[in-house]
């Protein structure tokens, strides 16, 4: 590619981290003068990938593949391609030989992205996988145009090492944010359009400045005028303060939702996974969430066939589910990442258990799911409305439980509404309108 690029597509993979990554990555593109354009028809194609499990990884490469034969079909060319994400980071140098793209670029290098494709597009394919001192986020643009529910990184990075997880790797050292930069951000979301801000880190509850921890800059966000709710993610239990829990009582803006991934139910295999809490201190720890906020919504992620892990340990797992009560979680077979401690267990879990394992776990989680929906049929709330629905005039919010709350009624999305939640499916609900109703 000689030619000036004039379209871009940008595709995310993995977790929330990514789509906001994304996002300001589209800005970035869209800072430059290129206008956005779908996956076959772009000049530059994105990909923002993820590292955590080893399928993720192999869809990259496919997808390089598929990306270039559509566009040589369909064009007669290839896009110019930069691979982004903790694929970029952790294996930098190999996608350059492997896929021969034009960019790659890791997550704390991003904001170098035009220099890096206006580089490849002279000719010169470039990498870009350094962690620099001073954070990308001053050099990124300010928000324009978001949807009601955006996303906001106040953190990065993890310091926990569990030993199966190459996190610690790809986003390197826990850092947390300035708190002036982030309640400037937070603004201009809102002015952009957002009611529902998610502050986002690998460790989002360790974020701290000075003495002030996650709770004080809730209750700082919590003073923005238009800024209707806000909710965080991904918690560890052992940074999961008195002050958070407290902010859960006492502050009205702040979502009844707490992610907080336990991944197993055996202190055995928890040492393993070098977890840091066991089964009771991460029971103890929810009990005290429940007892300032009884309605709040648990939320966890699980891994299946943990090097080791016998049929006994898993039911360990299987009775903490039960213990809890999740009203929604995600679950994983236990994928062996190159250079991650576990990953040298020799032994390891036959697919064909994990498999079964993963089944009887996501039964129980969906059992435990439909019936938290069930169990809040009656009650009524806000819901954000983020998009159209399939029927004529329906469109689909969040209550705030997280669930997908269907409704029918004249309004725009960006409205909060307040209804009373009529009926749970599987995965959703239906909200009657309050006012419809007393009318
Ligand atoms: N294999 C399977 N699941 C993993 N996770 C992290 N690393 C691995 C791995 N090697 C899961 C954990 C984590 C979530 C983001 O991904 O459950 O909380
Ligand atoms: Fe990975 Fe553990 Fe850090 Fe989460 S806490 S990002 S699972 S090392």
């Amino acid at each position: 590619m000689t030619s000036k690029p004039k379209t871009y597509h940008v595709k995310s993979f993995g977790c929330q981290m990514n789509v906001y990554d994304g996002e300001r990555m589209a800005e970035l593109m869209a800072a430059q003068g290129l206008t956005q354009a779908d996956a076959v028809d772009a000049d530059v194609v994105v990909l923002n990938t993820c590292h955590i499990r080893e399928r993720a990884t192999e869809k990259v490469y496919s997808d390089i593949g598929r990306l270039r034969k559509e566009q040589l079909r369909k064009n007669g060319k290839t896009p110019m391609i930069a691979v982004a994400g903790c694929v970029a980071q952790a294996e930098g140098q190999e996608i350059f030989t492997r896929a021969k793209v034009d960019v790659v670029v890791g997550p704390q290098a991003y904001h170098n992205l035009p220099d890096l494709v206006a580089k490849a597009a002279a000719g010169t394919p470039s990498l870009d996988t350094d962690m620099p001192l001073l954070s990308k986020f001053g050099a990124l643009p300010t928000r324009r145009k978001v949807a009601p529910s955006a996303f906001l990184t106040v953190q990065e990075g993890c310091d926990k090492f569990c030993t199966y997880c190459v996190v610690p790797y790809t986003r390197g050292a826990e850092i947390s944010r300035p708190f002036a930069g982030i309640v400037d951000e937070a603004k201009a979301l809102v002015d952009a359009g957002a009611r529902e801000i998610t502050l986002l880190g690998q460790n989002v509850n360790a974020w701290s400045e000075d003495t002030r921890g996650l709770h004080d800059l809730i209750r700082d966000l919590d003073r923005i005028p238009g800024l209707a709710r806000i909710r965080y993610t991904t918690s560890h239990p052992n940074d999961m303060t008195q002050g958070l829990i407290d902010a859960h009582r006492d502050v009205e803006s702040l979502m009844p939702f707490l992610h907080l991934p336990v991944q197993a139910g055996s202190d055995r295999v928890l040492k393993a996974m070098n977890r840091s809490h066991t089964r009771d201190s991460y029971l103890r720890l929810l009990d005290r969430v429940r007892a300032v906020r009884p309605d709040i919504a648990l939320s966890g992620d699980f891994i299946v066939g943990f090097p080791g892990e016998t049929d006994a340990e898993f039911e360990d797992t299987l009775s903490l589910v039960d213990a809890v009560g999740y009203a929604q979680a995600y679950s994983f077979k236990y994928s062996p990442r190159p250079g991650t401690p576990a990953a040298a267990i020799v032994e390891q879990v036959p697919e064909s258990v994990m498999d079964e394992r993963l089944q009887r776990l996501q039964a129980a989680l969906n059992r435990d799911q439909h019936a938290f929906n069930a169990a809040t049929v009656g009650r009524t709330c806000t819901v954000l409305l983020e998009r159209p629905g399939k029927l004529p005039g329906q469109l689909i919010g969040k209550s705030p439980w997280l669930q997908s709350v269907h409704l029918i009624g004249d309004h725009a999305i960006g409205d909060l509404v307040e209804v009373t939640l009529a009926a749970a499916g599987p995965n959703s609900l239906t909200g009657i309108e309050r006012i419809a109703q007393a009318a």
